[in-house]
């Protein structure tokens, strides 16, 4: 069995070889050099990373396997974030969907993909809470919410790891970065993390924790320091919370160079000492940097780290590699193999697969929030239109439209919404198209000018504007929430025009652009949708399909709101719900009841738009709120009920999203959090009535020591179709197994 072949393989090791399997090693100039194969023959590599080719790496992999002296495969490590050669919505516009079922079957096609080509280890999910816009890669978050991200980390999780009896098939997954990495203090990559404990459980653990329930086999350590420690030595968060009381038996992998840069935070002295508290603290395997191949075999000798923490170490590693599934006939032969993953192109499986695309298509489509729909402009009725006008930027950008770590994907594969409205219209309608920037500043004038004039000719006019890709993802922070370039002023002229303007924003992070959402008619938020964000984007502005993505981030009115989210905590003097907006007092004419509350003087605190916002082409509204009963016990369930009817015209599906706040507890709680979600279809005229199940255990948080509690008291609950839900009610939790007070749920 596996543990004994583990046993059988870790005695037959010398300690070099050990060192090997705990290294990762990228091979830079993209070929494979007679030093690479020689440490691949020394067993001095554990995985590569990036590699080039699958032909590379069914030849890694035939060296280690058929050349090394015990024969051990590689674990082969890539970024498939949001795809392969597919490439699905970013993450967090994956995140909008709130559709857990369809994450996961993303995530199952992009396993299959990278698998097929010989990957079989992808560091993603990304699990940080990601509550700063400024942060470039909040794109790779799924959103700021721990609920909506733990359930959407898991099902991804579920998709990219499939078992069965012979083993796991698909592609590793690595729940990324260990921990509280969304933190990053200014949105600026990469910085630190300053946090209480509960918040830390509380908010940034239970994705990694529920990615870890369904099986995640690897975690990666975060790049910054938490309250002073850098995450790749951080003997709490690696040892204490996930080996010892998560029991986690996997792998932990350090992120690139993470460990040697732990001497420019000012932790290490040196290369060895960093090496040395990386393992000490629980790191398993060194990602890029060389330290762990360099000082640990003098290390053990010096007795400042114990062969013991190497043995943890590959032990986890080779369990690791025995789990994965055969599937490289062409390497089974090899005597001394003894587990391969999947090492070659597999017959019969299919990059850009139809359905992989159709699948791409819906996820595109169902991570589009509609922001604004002013006399229903949307959707725009195919047969009168005559004359339309597509313009901006993002309109015909395939690379853009991919998103932030699209590493596999290729431009040449994407639908464009240009393409895709002229696919779907045909010659019946005149489309007239400009981009209305140019990278040259010189030319913005006649830009300007060109697009208003397509503008004032046309029926309607398409306006595609917002971020390239370049400008989310690792390292990508900014400092303004606003469009880039000079769109603004596209959006103004264009606007001018008088005629209705619906704008589509693609864009790996929510922007402040009330001023552009108010000169449009209708506006969808696209997010970077993808391969076929294009055919989406239009099934939707044609009607076709009706949107139903929720935003699963707040939107601020400014960049100095950040960090806004809806889950914060009151202060002992709030805003009250009717203070809203001073932007035009300046603090010159402030009420004197709100000089003492927490607000700014030069503008209001309210979001653009509030999490879990988003409409669709009819409406709903909810009623016949109830509770099962008015307390429950430590052991009990309470239904909490509502009705929710379509009162428009079209059929759509609803996002009922519930909403609990604890109010009065040992620490402050939030407001509110979200506990439950449910899409609920509705024909026009159909009632559904939901019911949600919230348990006792909805209820814990976790305290300063980082002890899950369950406090007494009463709580208030909200359903409704996002997170400024007014519907609710009010319940006691009581220590008693069977309150009195109680009727039956
Ligand atoms: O997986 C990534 C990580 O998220 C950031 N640094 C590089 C890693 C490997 O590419």
């Amino acid at each position: 069995d596996r543990a004994a072949e583990v046993d059988r393989l870790l005695a037959a090791m010398t300690l070099d070889e050990k060192i090997g399997q705990m290294c990762q090693v990228w091979p830079e100039q993209g070929e494979l050099t007679p030093a690479l194969v020689e440490s691949l023959r020394q067993g001095e590599v554990g995985s590569l990373i990036n590699c080039p080719d699958s032909k590379f790496i069914v030849e890694v992999q035939r060296i280690a396997q058929t050349e090394s002296r015990l024969g051990i495969p590689l674990l082969i490590g890539r970024d498939v974030v949001h795809g392969y050669r597919t490439i699905f919505p970013i993450p967090l516009g994956q995140a909008a969907s709130w559709n857990p079922e369809l994450v996961e079957q993303a995530a199952r096609i992009a396993a299959n993909e990278a698998s097929s080509e010989g990957i079989n280890w992808t560091f993603a999910p990304m699990v940080d809470v990601g509550r700063d816009p400024r942060w470039g890669r909040i794109a790779e978050t799924f959103g700021e919410d721990p609920r909506l991200s733990a359930a959407l980390s898991s099902a991804v999780v579920h998709g990219f790891q499939q078992e069965d009896d012979e083993g796991l098939h698909g592609l590793v997954a690595c729940a990324k970065h260990f921990a509280a990495y969304g933190l990053s203090e200014g949105g600026r990559d990469y910085n630190r993390a300053s946090l209480s404990i509960a918040d830390l459980h509380n908010i940034h653990l239970p994705a990694f924790k529920s990615s870890l329930d369904v099986g995640c086999r690897t975690f990666m350590t975060t790049f910054s320091e938490v309250n002073g420690i850098p995450g790749t030595a951080h003997a709490y968060l690696l040892q204490d919370v996930l080996c010892d009381s998560w029991k986690f038996s996997g792998v932990v992998v350090s992120d690139w160079n993470s460990v040697i840069e732990m001497v420019a935070h000012g932790f290490s002295a040196d290369e060895a000492e960093a090496a040395q508290q990386a393992v000490n603290a629980g790191v398993h395997m060194e990602m890029v940097s060389p330290t762990f191949h360099d000082n640990l075999s003098r290390l053990v000798e010096q007795g400042r780290v114990d062969e013991a923490a190497l043995d943890n170490a590959v032990r986890r590693v080779l369990r690791l590699k025995l789990e994965l599934a055969r599937n490289d006939s062409a390497n089974q032969s090899a005597e001394k193999s003894v587990a391969t993953g999947a090492t070659a192109p597999r017959p019969g499986a299919k990059l850009l697969h139809p359905r992989s695309l159709e699948l791409a298509r819906r996820a595109a489509r169902e991570s589009i929030v509609l922001l604004k729909n002013a006399e229903q402009t949307l959707p725009l009725h195919r047969e009168e239109l005559r004359r339309v006008a597509v313009i901006g930027p993002l309109a015909d950008a395939p690379l853009s439209q991919l998103g932030c770590w699209s590493v596999d994907g290729s431009p040449a594969d994407a639908i464009t919404p240009l393409a895709a409205i002229r696919n779907a219209v045909g010659d019946t309608v005149e489309i007239a198209y400009v981009a209305g920037m140019t990278s040259s500043y010189a030319n913005r004038l006649t830009e300007l000018a060109k697009a208003q004039k397509a503008a004032e000719q046309a029926d309607v006019v398409l306006l595609f504007v917002g971020e390239d890709a370049v400008l989310s993802g690792e390292a990508r922070s900014r400092m303004t929430l606003d469009l880039p370039g000079a769109q603004a002023k596209l959006v103004e002229a264009v606007a001018a025009s008088g005629t209705p303007v619906a704008m589509v924003v693609l864009a790996g992070r929510p922007l402040a652009i009330g001023a552009e959402i108010d000169a449009a008619a209708a506006v969808l938020y696209a997010w970077h949708p993808g391969t076929m964000g294009g055919p989406a984007i239009v099934d939707l502005l044609l009607g076709d399909a009706a949107p139903t993505g929720r935003l699963p981030v707040t939107m601020p009115k400014h960049v100095g709101q950040v960090p806004l989210y809806y889950s914060h905590s009151n202060t002992g003097r709030p805003s009250p719900a009717d203070f809203r907006p001073l932007s035009q007092s300046q603090g010159k004419d402030l009420p004197a009841e709100f000089q003492y509350r927490s607000h700014y003087v030069d503008g209001d605190p309210f979001p653009l738009f509030p999490f879990g916002y988003g409409l669709t082409y009819t409406t709903f509204c909810y009623d016949g709120f109830e509770l099962g009963a008015a307390a429950i016990g430590p052991q009990q369930t309470l239904a909490v009920r509502a009705r929710i009817t379509n009162t428009g015209t079209r059929s759509g599906v609803e996002t009922a999203q519930l909403y609990v706040r604890d109010l009065a507890a040992s620490i402050v709680r939030p407001v509110r959090e979200l506990k439950a979600f449910r899409r609920v279809h509705l024909r026009p005229g159909e009632s559904q009535a939901v019911e949600f199940a919230l348990t006792a255990d909805d209820l814990r948080y976790f305290d300063n020591q980082g002890k899950s509690v369950l406090e007494p008291g009463k709580f208030a609950v909200w359903v409704g179709g996002d997170s400024t839900a007014a519907l609710g009610g009010e319940f006691e939790l009581t220590t008693a197994s069977d309150p009195s007070s109680q009727s039956a749920p």
